[in-house]
Order: C-alpha cells, then structure tokens, then sequence
C-alpha cells in the first residue's frame, strides 16, 4: 500500500515527466534530464519535484551518468512563484506543513548522491533557490562564466529545505554558506569556481562541448571502481582517519576479490 493511503492521507498522483515540466533522455549510459519550462524560466512545482524523484526510481541500471540543465535562457529561477500566490503550478497543489510532504519533494533530490550513478549539473544563466539547491544536489557542477548561483530562501522568509544547506556547508564552510544564505546574494561564477560551487567554468557557448568531454571522462573509468569510489568518497567526511582506512581496505578488497573472478 501507498504510504500515504496507510497514514489515511491522499495518495498523490505522480505526473509524466512532460507534464511536470520535465523532459529524460536516455541514450545508453547517459541520462539527460532538462528542466523544460523555458517561459517560466525553468521555475519549478511540486509536480516537478516529485516527478523528478520518480526519474531517480524508475532510472534503469545501466545509466552511469545523469546530466541535469535547464532549457532556453537559464538552469532555473527556482520554486515557481505562482504557487505562493495560489496558482499552484501545473498541479493546482498548495504549499503545506507537513514534514512528509517536504520529505517527498526532497526525494527529487537526494537520489542524485547515489553512488551508482555520477550526477553532473549544466549551469547557465541562473540557479536560484531550489535550482541553486538542485545543482548542490549534483556531484558536479559545470558552471558558464557569465552564470551565477542565489540562495533566496531567506530573502521570501523561508529556509533552503531541498538538501541545498548540507552540501554548502561542506563545499564552503559554515562562514561562508551563511554569507551566502543571509544576504541572499547573487555568487557570480568566478568566485562560484574559487569557492568550489563549480569544478568547470567555461564560456557560454562552450557549455555542451564541456559537459560532454566531462561525461567521456567520467565513462572513461572503470563502472563498478566509480561506484566503489564514489561510496567511499562520500563517507570520508564522516570518518575518523581509522574508520576512513578500513573502509578503503573493504572496498578495495572487494574491487580484487572481482578483478579475479571477472
Ligand atoms: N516563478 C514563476 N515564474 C517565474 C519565476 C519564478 N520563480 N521566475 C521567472 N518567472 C517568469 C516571469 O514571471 C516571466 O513570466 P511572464 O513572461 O509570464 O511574465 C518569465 O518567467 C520571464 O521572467 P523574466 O522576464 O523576469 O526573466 P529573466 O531571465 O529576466 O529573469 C529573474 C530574471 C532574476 C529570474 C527574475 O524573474 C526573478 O527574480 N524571478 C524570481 C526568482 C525567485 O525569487 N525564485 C524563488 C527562489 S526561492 C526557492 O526557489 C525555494 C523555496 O523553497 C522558496
């Protein structure tokens, strides 16, 4: 049963992708998810999001890599604003307090740190808010250098709430993810690079070539030792050294243990 319908609460309908505004490719080991509402800016509804965690559900297992960007002039002006004012965005949903509620639009989010697949963010123009937070969510950042981040939650009299504040932190540190946050400021790309908010920063028009040579890279590598390595990386904050060293030995001694029976 829907774990909704067990709490005695409406199940939600889950759109298509197309009708959340969401456009998946396929094409072997790449998946390509684009944020296809380029009138509103790529500005996102709850649809999206859960259509979005949908995406991360039914991927099929032979994707390596997941690009995510934005259609016409920019990644995303974040949540769609009409659904503040009532217009509730394609689903003519409103904004509730309810904590599975957010939980299940931060499900569109949090699957893109699984480690069997490597998550690349195509940023051009600008992420605000949850596209910022939707970037964060990404394992990688390819970044245009006349682009720029903006953490506007706070400025609305809201909090980041789509996985955004973990990643900042990581990335910049506290001091500098409160500046971030607290002024709501735009972060242009440059100092995007310099802070670590993006690994490539490249002229506009170069923005494909970059993304794809990143992708080759990336499926250039051995499958199962990415996934291996991705799953350690991702543990290592949480580590202590000696906690950090075992885990390298277990992984690497089940990378061997299949080398010699592969
Ligand atoms: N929601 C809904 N519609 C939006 C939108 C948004 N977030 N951002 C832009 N649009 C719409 C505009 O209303 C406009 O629509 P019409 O043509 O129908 O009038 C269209 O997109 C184009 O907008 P602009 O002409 O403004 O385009 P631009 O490229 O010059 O955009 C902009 C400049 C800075 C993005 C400006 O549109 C803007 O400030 N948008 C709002 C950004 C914002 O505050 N987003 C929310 C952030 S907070 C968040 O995401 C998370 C959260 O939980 C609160």
């Amino acid at each position: 049963m829907d774990a909704r319908a067990e709490q005695g609460q409406a199940p939600v309908a889950v759109e298509t992708p197309a009708e959340a505004g969401l456009r998946l490719d396929v094409a072997g080991p790449v998946a390509t998810i684009t944020l296809d509402r380029p009138d509103k800016r790529n500005a996102m509804t709850f649809a999206m999001w859960r259509a979005l965690a949908r995406i991360g559900e039914t991927l099929p297992g032979s994707v390596r890599v997941v690009v995510v960007r934005g259609a016409g002039k920019a990644f995303s002006a974040g949540i769609d604003l009409g659904m503040f004012s009532g217009g509730g965005g394609p689903s003519g949903e409103h904004p509730q307090d309810d904590d599975r509620f957010i939980a299940e639009l931060q499900a569109g989010y949090t699957w893109l740190r699984r480690p069997e697949v490597v998550t690349v963010a195509a940023v051009h123009g600008y992420a605000i808010g949850a596209g910022f937070q939707l970037a964060l969510a990404c394992d990688l950042r390819v970044m245009t250098d006349d682009a720029w981040y903006c953490m506007k939650e706070p400025a609305l009299g809201l909090v980041p709430d789509l996985t955004g504040t973990k990643p900042l932190v990581e990335i910049v540190g506290l001091n500098r993810a409160m500046d971030i946050c607290l002024t709501a400021r735009k972060v242009p790309a440059a100092e995007a690079e310099r802070l670590g908010l993006a690994e490539r920063v490249v002229p506009a028009a170069e923005l494909d070539t970059a993304v794809d040579e990143l992708v080759s890279a990336l499926l250039a590598v051995n499958a199962d030792a990415a996934v291996a390595t991705k799953r350690l990386l991702q543990q290592a904050p949480g580590n202590t050294l000696e906690e950090q060293c075992a885990a390298e030995r277990r992984e690497q001694l089940q990378r061997l243990r299949s080398m010699r029976q592969g």
